[in-house]
């Protein structure tokens, strides 16, 4: 255990119609740390991140964050807490213009004060959400899409992001793009929770890294140790 853990994750599991899709995951995360849990599709790495934003029902286990239990609340309750996150496939309202996609995200009690400075920050960022603020979002390429799921998960002024790999579907290039707003976002003092299959570059941009494969975390340790884990090397590296 962590002490001081801004989020705390305490036997954590998941079953779908009695099939056990998580099995007692436990991870702690700092305030400022950036984490990564790599898998191969099927691990449980989605299951992981619903069920600790509230999406989908734990069949065990506790989820703290900032000390307090927030197991089972509701998740606009969780989002309230400073949760975030970035859902894998993008879940966007396509029938929305961008700027109301992320107005949207900006629409929470914690965060609707600092609306429209939060969305400055965002189009500042992603130059290109503010070239496009009036565009229907589903009318966006995935790489854009990607990036307003970013900005909506910004726009609730989160202590922690959680994204849930990012990197799906997109080209190399937009991929490199991807990693790099994730370690802005880290530099700039959001904790950060990545949830990836591409396992080279995550671990390269985190300080500490879980493995889980079949719904258990089966090695955890430093990025650095990762990294050069001969285990890890063959089986997620191809070395
Ligand atoms: N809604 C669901 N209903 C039934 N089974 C599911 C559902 N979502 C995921 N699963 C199963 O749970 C396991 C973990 O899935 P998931 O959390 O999506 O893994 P990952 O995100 O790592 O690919 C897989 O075996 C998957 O088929
Ligand atoms: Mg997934």
């Amino acid at each position: 255990m962590l002490d001081g853990a801004l989020l705390s994750i305490d036997g954590l599991s998941v079953a779908y119609d009695g099939s056990i899709a998580l099995n007692g995951v436990s991870l702690q995360i700092r305030k400022g740390e950036l984490i990564c849990v790599v898998g191969a599709n099927g691990a449980g790495k989605t299951s992981l991140i619903r069920s600790i934003s509230g999406i989908v029902r734990s069949s065990s286990g506790v989820v703290k964050m900032n000390g307090a239990n927030i197991t089972g609340l509701p998740s606009w309750e969780i989002c309230e807490r400073g949760i975030a996150q970035v859902a894998e496939g993008r879940q966007i309202f396509g029938s929305l213009s961008v700027e109301e996609n992320l107005l949207l995200g900006g629409s929470l009690k914690r965060a609707k004060a600092h609306q429209l400075e939060t969305l400055e920050f965002v189009y500042q960022l992603f130059d290109r959400l503010r070239e496009r603020r009036r565009q229907l979002a589903g009318t966006l390429s995935g790489g854009e899409q990607q990036m307003l799921a970013i900005g909506r998960a910004i726009m609730s002024k989160p202590e922690i992001v959680m994204f849930d790999e990012p990197s799906i579907g997109l080209s190399p290039a937009l991929t490199d793009v991807m990693f790099g707003v994730v370690e802005s976002l880290h530099k700039q003092g959001i904790t950060v929770l990545l949830v990836e299959q591409n396992v080279a570059k995550s671990l390269a941009l985190s300080d500490r890294g879980y493995v889980l494969e079949n719904g258990s975390i089966v090695l955890h340790g430093s990025s650095h140790e990762l990294l050069n884990n001969s285990e890890i090397q063959r089986a997620y590296l191809g070395m």
